[in-house]
């Protein structure tokens, strides 16, 4: 009996060491691939002095220590939003980390981790706007980011908007006068507002249900995933991703 356990215990250590060896070899280059879009802080972002392929936010944190936990680099990938899902599926990246809503249309596609951070879309008005819930925009020109779920928002009110490709983008707008509002997630308008005098926030819960961040990989990639969630695990249990919320959403 003794014996035999030990056979079982030896046969299983065998089968993982093989089965992690040709794991890291399928990734000869021991990197993971991560897709962003950094057009949106305070999640991904082009750093401070605009060093090009230099990338910070929480999410790119979050990727570091993916890679970190598996003795890997976690490289990034810098994409338009809208590209991630098939930069995904044609194995351009391994992973999309961009602040990514997990919705039923995405799933479709893409296998999602567990969730990391809860968010909503808000409203972005100019001071002393008259906008004062999502029902306000019936009447109003809203900007939105294209492929954002801003923009599946707006479209589900049935109300008018123009889409652009950044969220920098739609903030000109309407700084400038050429919309009234804009719609898009929490954390990111916190930024902009705090970027740009005279604009504020306008909150409706109701009207935008809550959305959950997660990681997205190719469907059925469950070796690359259960690495992802374990990791984001740790970090939502060791209160990591909350102090980088906090050290991201503050900074100035
Ligand atoms: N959460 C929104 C969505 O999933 C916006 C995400 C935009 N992310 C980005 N890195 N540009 O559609």
């Amino acid at each position: 009996m003794k014996k035999f356990t030990k056979f079982v215990a030896l046969a299983s250590a065998v089968v993982m060491a093989v089965a992690c060896m040709t794991g890291c070899g399928s990734k000869a280059s021991g990197k993971i691939v991560f897709g962003t879009n950094a057009e949106f802080p305070p999640f991904e972002f082009v750093s401070a002095n605009g060093v090009i392929d230099t990338y910070d936010g929480i999410d790119i944190c979050i990727a570091k220590q993916i890679g970190e936990d598996n003795g890997m680099t976690a490289e990034i990938a810098n994409m338009e939003f809208d590209s991630l899902l098939v930069a995904i599926q044609n194995g351009q990246i391994d992973a999309a980390i961009a602040g990514m809503t997990v919705t039923d249309e995405r799933a479709q596609s893409v296998d999602f981790s567990i969730p990391y951070y809860n968010a909503t879309q808000v409203i972005i008005v100019k001071e002393g706007s008259d906008i004062t819930c999502a029902a306000d925009l019936a009447e109003k020109f809203t900007a939105v980011v294209q492929g954002y779920t801003g923009e599946t928002c707006i479209t589900e009110l049935g109300y008018k908007y123009e889409s652009f490709k950044k969220g920098t983008e739609c903030i000109m707008e309407l700084v400038n006068g050429k919309c009234d509002a804009v719609v898009i997630d929490s954390a990111t308008a916190s930024k902009y507002v705090s970027d740009n005098a005279g604009l504020v926030i306008v909150t409706d819960e109701e009207a935008f249900g809550s959305e959950q961040y997660a990681i997205a990989v190719k469907k059925g990639n469950t070796e690359l995933l259960n690495k992802i969630n374990a990791t984001i695990e740790k970090m939502l249990e060791d209160g990591t991703i909350a102090n980088l919320s906090d050290k991201y959403c503050t900074a100035e």
